[in-house]
């Protein structure tokens, strides 16, 4: 298997274990604290992923918020935040979203083959659209995220995105916070669908740390041995 960069998957969950509500209204689950640490990850990564939905529903800038995180990077030689990363099989993606338009970074767009024509005339000049295959595949994004430098991969959902990491056994560690209330409504996007988990009943994953910030709770958990080495 190609090499991939070590790859680590973040989100916040409500106690039911919904990512977001079921109405087109954002919902707040996490807090300032962990919002703070976030961006702490992020600056610490190479590139930042999130799936098409994400970008159409809540439209995220993707961008290090602090200042002294910022220039620390610039210090180090990097771009003030990392390369921002997103999945399409349609590429039905607003070239206005703030993926493209917010940050001066690198911008890439993996794409379903069917579809690379269609998204390099619609968003182009703003992006490097990379073919992914029928659909991408996210093994093979990996390798290729690896080979154009990234070695440190931060995967921010949604839902799909995350199943697929988790269930091809391509992730190596996950911060899962949890909100302290319930969102109640089926038709809510749940943090993981069905599939095939490498973690079971009989393989359980390692709780690696948890920790407080105010009300809500980090639980990381180790993925693979490659856990904390990068
Ligand atoms: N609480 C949190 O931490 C958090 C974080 C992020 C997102 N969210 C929420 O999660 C929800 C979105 O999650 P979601 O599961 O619906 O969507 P998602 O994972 O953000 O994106 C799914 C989309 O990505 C593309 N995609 C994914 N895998 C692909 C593959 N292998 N090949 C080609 N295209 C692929 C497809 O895009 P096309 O449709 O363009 O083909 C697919 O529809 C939103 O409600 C958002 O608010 C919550």
């Amino acid at each position: 298997m190609a090499d991939r960069p070590y790859t680590l998957l973040s989100c916040c969950m409500s106690l039911d274990g919904y990512l977001a509500g079921a109405t087109r209204r954002r919902l707040l689950l996490s807090n300032d604290a962990d919002v703070d640490r976030v961006d702490e990850v992020r600056a610490g990564c190479d590139a930042i992923l999130v799936g098409a939905a994400t970008v159409r529903k809540d439209n995220p800038r993707l961008l290090v918020r602090t200042p002294a995180r910022r220039d620390a990077r610039v210090a180090r030689g990097l771009a003030p935040s990392p390369a921002k990363v997103t999945v399409t099989g349609g590429a039905e993606l607003d070239p206005a979203a703030k993926f493209f338009s917010d940050g001066d970074v690198e911008r890439l767009v993996y794409c379903a083959s069917s579809a690379v024509g269609a998204a390099r005339r619609r968003f182009g000049d703003r992006s490097t659209v990379v073919d992914g295959g029928e659909p991408v595949d996210l093994a093979r994004m990996g390798g290729d995220l690896f080979d154009r430098g990234v070695r440190r991969l931060m995967v921010e959902g949604g839902g799909t995105v995350h199943t697929q990491f988790l269930t091809a056994d391509l992730a190596d560690e996950l911060n899962l916070v949890i909100a302290p209330f319930f969102v109640g409504d089926h038709r809510a996007r749940r943090f993981v669908d069905d599939g095939r988990f490498p973690f079971n009943p009989e393989h359980r994953a390692r709780l690696a740390e948890v920790r407080q910030l105010g009300d809500v709770v980090l639980l990381r958990y180790a993925l693979s041995p490659r856990f904390g080495t990068s």
